[in-house]
């Protein structure tokens, strides 16, 4: 497999700053739930909360895709702890691509009733888009490519690199 770099650390430090400044401003005065969903956002969204200047609450949701489905259906493999009902959540992703599981997830969250549910992504690529997703903020637009790094893995590897690679055959 070739590596090539796509996005350079320096610049998703400074674009995560710069979404952490626009999320304080939009939710001046409120106090929002940001869920991080696991493995992949979690490098992205402890980054993003250390550009916050509003109180926060932070809470995880872990999910398993059913192997061989394409539906988008998937098993949560561990929920909030907090209660959204009526509270203002972000959803932290790290990729947003076909857009299915962002899907499934939102209509989940959605019947939880909470005030307000906005997406932030680091990475979109419309181009493999199957399920319209409304993001609200999002780190770069990226093409149709397979990357890894800064949280994205292949096999479980690569989580950890600074740098956002794409990984070809
Ligand atoms: P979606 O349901 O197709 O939008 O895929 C969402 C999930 O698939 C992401 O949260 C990632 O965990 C994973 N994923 C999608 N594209 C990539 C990629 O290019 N590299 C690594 N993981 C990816």
């Amino acid at each position: 497999m070739r590596e090539r770099l796509l996005i350079p650390k320096e610049k998703i430090e400074k674009r995560i700053e710069e979404l952490g400044r626009e999320i304080s401003k939009d939710y001046l005065e409120k106090e929002p739930v940001l869920i991080c969903i696991l493995k992949g956002a979690v490098y992205f969204a402890i980054d993003l909360t250390r550009h916050l200047t509003i109180p926060f609450v932070i809470d995880f949701m872990a999910i398993s895709k059913y192997s061989g489905s394409s539906s988008g259906v998937v098993r949560i493999t561990k929920d909030l702890d907090v209660d959204i009902y009526q509270k203002d959540v972000i959803v932290v992703e790290d990729i947003v691509d076909t857009g299915l599981t962002l899907g499934y997830l939102l209509r989940n969250l959605r019947a939880r009733s909470p005030m307000s549910l906005k997406v932030c992504t680091l990475l979109d690529c419309p181009s493999r888009r199957i399920v319209d997703i409304p993001v609200d903020y999002k780190g770069f637009e990226i093409p149709d490519v397979f990357v890894v790094g800064y949280g994205l893995d292949y096999k479980e590897k690569y989580r950890n690199l600074l740098d956002i690679i794409v990984l070809e055959e």
